[in-house]
């Protein structure tokens, strides 16, 4: 499975996933972190790794893909050949949404993370994957960035809202809320899904550049599905290092477009004073669409939980 670290956590005093966490990366030159994507220095192996990731995944995504990711993806000059050049995308990303790629070294700290959504510029690592990690990385690479963000910021719900969510991110930090809203991020953003015609259908990025989660978080009888609700999920910790054991499904694409519009200020304030859950907990509150046997998960020594 993927694991993406997008995200700032967690009530137990982890936090800035976004980057330097990850120390691996050193600072670049310029102060928002980017760098050129530096396209010409892909080696023919690298876009062959690109290649089979790109293959296999677009013949596992239809039926299970939403209708907005496989049209985003239609429309971008996007196919199996060779790794994207971030400045042909950016020509039909920014007339489209007015998003655009930009590369980044890695993992990048929060407030450069939010800055940059916060003005429609979406951070990319530019370095791909080895051949022998091509189901598990520490850090989302331009695979997960490109292959499973930039379909669906074509879309302009989705595009006004992780925008909102870059906004939303400076004032969570100074409020200390911060992990509530990662995980808003985390059960939308990157493992969310959507009801659509007649089932469920991926829209979260993590799920759909993972070869893997994307079997898993449909089919598998393990994981827990459940609607989404604002302060449910707000107080609900993830996994990063494993499949997802509850995934949160919205009703429509456009309740993302709603929720860009929500002060999430009293929701919060609701999150902080209630309990905190479990990833696989299922309450009775909950408007449960398929509850899971637990079995993948039950028995897992370890794992990482925010
Ligand atoms: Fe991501």
């Amino acid at each position: 499975m993927e694991t993406v670290m997008n995200e700032a956590v967690d009530s137990a005093g982890l936090s800035e996933k976004h980057g330097s966490a990850a120390g691996v990366v050193s600072k670049p030159e310029r102060p928002d972190w980017t760098i050129d994507q530096g396209w010409k220095n892909y080696t023919p192996e690298q876009h062959q790794v690109w290649k089979t990731l790109f293959e296999r995944q677009t013949k596992l995504l239809p039926g299970r893909a939403c209708d907005e990711f496989v049209q985003g993806m239609q429309n971008l000059p996007m196919g199996p050949d060779e790794i994207p050049d971030f400045n042909r995308l950016n020509e039909v990303l920014v007339r489209r949404t007015g998003w655009q790629v930009v590369a980044v070294p890695g993992l990048v700290p929060d407030e450069v993370f939010f800055e940059h959504l916060a003005n429609r510029r979406f951070p990319a690592g530019n370095f791909i994957r080895e051949p022998h990690q091509l189901d598990y990385l520490e850090e989302p690479d331009v695979f997960h960035d490109v292959f499973g963000h930039v379909p669906m910021l074509m879309n302009p719900s989705i595009a006004d809202y992780i925008q909102a969510y870059g906004m939303g991110g400076l004032r969570a930090r100074d409020l200390g809320v911060l992990d509530k809203l990662a995980r808003v991020y985390w059960y939308t953003v990157e493992f969310g899904l959507v009801r659509q015609n007649g089932g469920l259908r991926i829209y979260g990025a993590g799920i759909a550049s993972s070869y893997t989660e994307s079997v898993f978080a449909l089919s598998a009888a393990s994981p827990n599905r459940i609607a989404f609700d604002l302060e449910r999920v707000m107080r609900t910790h993830y996994r990063i290092d494993d499949f997802q054991e509850s995934y949160f499904v919205i009703e429509d694409i456009d309740r993302l477009l709603d929720l860009a519009h929500v002060d999430f200020g009293p929701f919060y304030r609701r999150a902080e004073e209630g309990p905190e859950h479990l990833p696989g907990t299922v309450l009775s509150t909950d408007h449960v669409i398929s509850r899971g046997t637990g079995d993948y998960h039950r028995g897992r020594i370890g794992g990482v939980v925010t």
